[in-house]
């Protein structure tokens, strides 16, 4: 066990946990921040991700001391009332339907529009192949990335 601050949406949170400890243990388990998701805990799948000083991570395979000190963001710190763009335009849409991918999609689409402002049908493909959504609300994920990038 060791001690370690790292600055979770904005606040800087001391945490005791084994080094091998994936960062999303720690948000959910001692952090209480629930809305980051495990799918299958071998950065496959997307549902874990975070940010990481403002770029999309899978926390599932991100241990906490290799994020001593450096910034944290999840779906919970994007915004203070759920009204980021990205999420808005995910309301719009009606994205999801089980719901369970959604703050991991979130995260990445947030992520690929601060790389790419006005991304191409191709570059939003690229980008969010890596999260994977069992409902395939792909569509309609396209359709509000595509929106929140007007
Ligand atoms: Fe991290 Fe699937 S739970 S990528």
């Amino acid at each position: 066990m060791a001690n370690f601050n790292i600055k979770v949406n904005g606040k800087v949170r001391q945490v005791e946990a084994d080094p091998a400890t994936p960062i999303l243990w720690v948000l959910r388990d001692h952090l209480d921040l629930p809305g980051t998701k495990y799918g299958c805990g071998v950065a496959q799948c997307g549902a874990c991700t975070v940010h990481l000083n403002g770029n999309a991570v899978r926390s599932c395979q991100l241990p906490v001391s290799a994020v001593a000190n450096q910034e944290i963001t999840t779906i919970e710190g994007l915004s203070a009332k759920g009204d980021h763009p990205v999420q808005k335009a995910w309301l719009e849409h009606d994205v999801a339907q089980c719901g369970y991918c959604q703050a991991g999609q979130i995260m990445s689409a947030v992520s690929l529009l601060k790389n790419k402002p006005k991304p191409t049908d191709e570059d939003i493909n690229a980008f969010m192949s890596g999260n994977i959504c069992r409902c395939g609300t792909y569509t309609r994920i396209k359709a509000a990335i595509l929106d929140a990038a007007k």
